[in-house]
């Protein structure tokens, strides 16, 4: 049994990683900004066995804190920053504004790395030294043939920086780090149309996580496994 830290676990993509690792009888410690109000969430904890909650808003540094505190130096195998913003759907060319873009960086690239540094604790008493960072293949520079979503692409970009360092800084520590793409994924922020289900798009990202090892650490890779370009 691996014990995993996951963000942004009330609904989407981070309510389903945390359904399918509590079937798989792995332990989890469920983020959300508040538990009063995350009825799915709550429901879980009641039918399940090795769920933990804790509040934590992660554009919040003092939230942050108060969340890592009261595991207690509790080892952490997996970290899966899942949380994530998409921002304005109207930001294009001639209207992004710059509290807003400032606001969705903040978000989906800054935090995830606060969030990591402040877990290291935990994270290098944990056996399995994984950090799984969910990204977007918006981020990627390489894929780019749209153009404009310049406020998304750019965080997921600069995440995909981040995790690209990671990987480097803690490679002798044991660490393996990657980006992930789900999919497009029909969540509240997927919307309707999106092509894959959250189930489909969370096993896969399993599959990745728990295959994730040194020779792929420092990858960006989509949730069926294939590496895509940063
Ligand atoms: N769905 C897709 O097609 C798709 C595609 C590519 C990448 N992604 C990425 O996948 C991740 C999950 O997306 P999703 O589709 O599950 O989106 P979602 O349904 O909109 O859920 C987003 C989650 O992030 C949480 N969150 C946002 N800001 C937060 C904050 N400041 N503090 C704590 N939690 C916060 C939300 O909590 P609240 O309920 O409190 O707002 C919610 O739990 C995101 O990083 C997203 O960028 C999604």
């Amino acid at each position: 049994m691996a014990t995993y830290f996951i963000t942004g676990c009330n609904r989407g993509l981070g309510l389903e990683f945390t359904r399918q690792l509590l079937a798989r009888g792995e332990r989890v410690i469920a983020t959300c900004r508040d538990i009063a109000t995350a009825s799915d969430l709550t429901q879980l904890a009641l039918s399940s066995q090795g769920l933990s909650l804790l509040e934590m808003d992660v554009v919040d540094a003092a939230s942050m804190r108060e969340a890592v505190d009261l595991l207690n130096d509790e080892p952490i195998d997996v970290l899966i920053a899942n949380a994530g913003v998409y921002g304005p759907r109207d930001a294009e060319l001639g209207n992004v504004d710059g509290d807003d873009m400032a606001q969705v960086f903040y978000t989906n690239a800054v935090t995830p790395l606060l969030l990591t540094q402040l877990l290291m604790p935990n994270l290098r008493k944990g056996n399995d030294k994984t950090l799984a960072f969910v990204s977007s293949k918006m981020g990627s520079i390489g894929d780019n043939g749209r153009g404009g979503a310049y406020v998304y692409r750019s965080s997921k970009a600069a995440l995909n920086a981040v995790v690209k360092s990671l990987s480097i800084d803690l490679a002798d520590a044991g660490f393996s780090a990657c980006a992930l793409h789900p999919g497009w994924v029909r969540t509240d922020m997927g919307g309707p149309n999106g092509l894959i289900d959250a189930s489909t798009s969370v096993s896969g990202m399993l599959d990745v996580i728990t295959a994730l090892d040194a020779a792929r650490s420092g990858e960006f890779l989509n949730y069926d496994g294939a590496t895509i370009p940063w």
